[in-house]
């Protein structure tokens, strides 16, 4: 078995056909794959490692150059996607070889976090990956939000197509991911793709600066206004982007719109009735995970005030014992002796994502922290919200 990377080039001949076989409705048209060679402009800068056999593939996957905030700092961070086994080889050990050989390389070439959308969630916690928060959906009548169709809010709301709000919009997502803990973006080669996506972007801007983005499509009058993520600097954004949905108020029915766990959507108006869910589960609707790759580059990091050993068990890439020491508000981590507390890759990104205090993660089989409080203090709990979708 040869393992190597491929160029995007190559990507249509060795790997669309395995992910054409395990993704789409198969036997697939022949445009799909003309269609899957387009696109693979915005795949240059990615990563795709392939197992062949007599120069047929076996399997892939890939990682996309991404960065992500993690508790205010901004890391480089590997995206993994792209992964599937032909199904006569499956169980065969190729996926585990293609996910250390990625997670390894991406990890040199200077990514300190990784993330991923699992198919299921048990199959990548074997590869140190802890789950985060999906997002969740707010649907609601325009109606809901009439208190604000005549406010003045300090502020206007313009509304292009994604085609010419593009660079408004991948700029302020590059703004926000250094403002808001676990947000990710692409990096410029493949966010270049979306320009093309068919949306709607409705941009916010209060005294000249743009203070929130929202990217939707409308499928038919008294029908759905389908949104994405609510993305604003604060308050003022939010409330120029609601006030602009609310006066969409007899043309649609229903406003579906992605939010953050800590969003609570009932307190946007007095009358408003909305239902407010997350979706978890089967292969296309988990929760996405994360890990860390690399310890030391994790110094600089916000996190409360403590010191203390911890020993990392059975992971090739952050395994051994660490100092994590907090001063002035800033972490640093470097090599250490005598630890007094043992955790899995998955259970420190745990601590570090801020989804699992230390009882949790012992109860969770994650490590044998509960009696270390300080970690507790040192990594508060701090949900992230990636947002990126990949
Ligand atoms: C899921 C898939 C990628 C696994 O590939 P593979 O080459 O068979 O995986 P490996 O043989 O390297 O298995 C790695 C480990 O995961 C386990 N595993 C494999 N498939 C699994 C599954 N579906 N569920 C749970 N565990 C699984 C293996 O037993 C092995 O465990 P071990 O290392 O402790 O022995 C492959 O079955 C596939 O292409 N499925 C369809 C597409 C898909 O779901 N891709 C994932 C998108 S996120």
């Amino acid at each position: 078995m040869d393992f190597r990377q491929i160029t995007a080039a190559e990507r249509t001949d060795k790997m669309f056909p395995l992910q054409a076989y395990a993704f789409m409705p198969s036997p697939w048209p022949a445009e799909e794959r003309d269609k899957y060679r387009e696109r693979m402009q915005y795949y240059e800068s990615a990563v795709s490692l392939v197992a062949e056999e007599d120069g047929q593939a076996l399997a892939g996957a890939a990682a996309f150059r991404m960065q992500q905030n993690v508790r205010g700092l901004v890391h480089d961070m590997a995206g993994v996607a792209s992964v599937a086994t032909h199904p006569s080889a499956r169980r065969r050990g190729l996926v585990r070889e293609l996910m250390r050989r990625l997670l390894r390389q991406m990890r040199d070439e200077g990514c300190v976090v990784s993330a991923l959308y699992p198919f299921r969630p048990s199959f990548y916690a074997r590869f140190g990956f802890v789950g985060i928060p999906r997002h969740r959906t707010a649907s609601f009548s325009p109606e809901g939000l009439s208190h604000l169709t005549r406010a003045e809010l300090g502020g206007e709301v313009e509304q292009v197509s994604m085609a010419d709000g593009f660079e408004v919009y991948d700029a302020f997502t590059r703004h926000l991911l250094t403002r808001r803990h676990g947000f990710a973006v692409f990096d410029e080669v493949r966010a270049a793709g979306f320009r093309n996506d068919r949306y709607w972007v409705a941009i916010a801007r209060s005294g000249g600066e743009v203070v929130g983005v929202l990217r939707y499509r409308i499928d038919r009058s008294a029908g759905d206004l389908r949104a994405s993520h609510l993305l604003t600097t604060g308050p003022v954004g939010q409330a120029l982007l609601l006030q602009f949905l609310g006066r969409h108020v007899d043309q649609v029915s229903r406003i579906v719109l992605t939010v953050s766990t800590d969003e609570v959507p009932e307190l946007w108006g007095t009358d408003i009735a909305v239902v407010t869910e997350g979706q978890v589960g089967g292969p296309d609707r988990n929760a996405p995970m994360v890990r860390v790759l690399d310890m030391e580059a994790l110094t600089g990091t916000p996190a409360g005030p403590g010191a203390v050993t911890v020993e990392i068990v059975d992971d090739e890439l952050i395994g051994g014992v660490w100092q994590l020491e907090s001063a002035a508000g800033r972490l640093s981590v470097t090599k250490g002796t005598n630890p007094v507390a043992t955790l899995s890759a998955a259970g420190f990104s745990g601590l570090l994502y801020g989804v699992l205090d230390p009882v949790e993660i012992g109860v969770r089989g994650l490590g044998d922290v509960a009696a270390v409080p300080v970690l507790a203090e040192m990594f508060p709990r701090r949900m992230p919200y990636i947002v990126a979708d990949f």
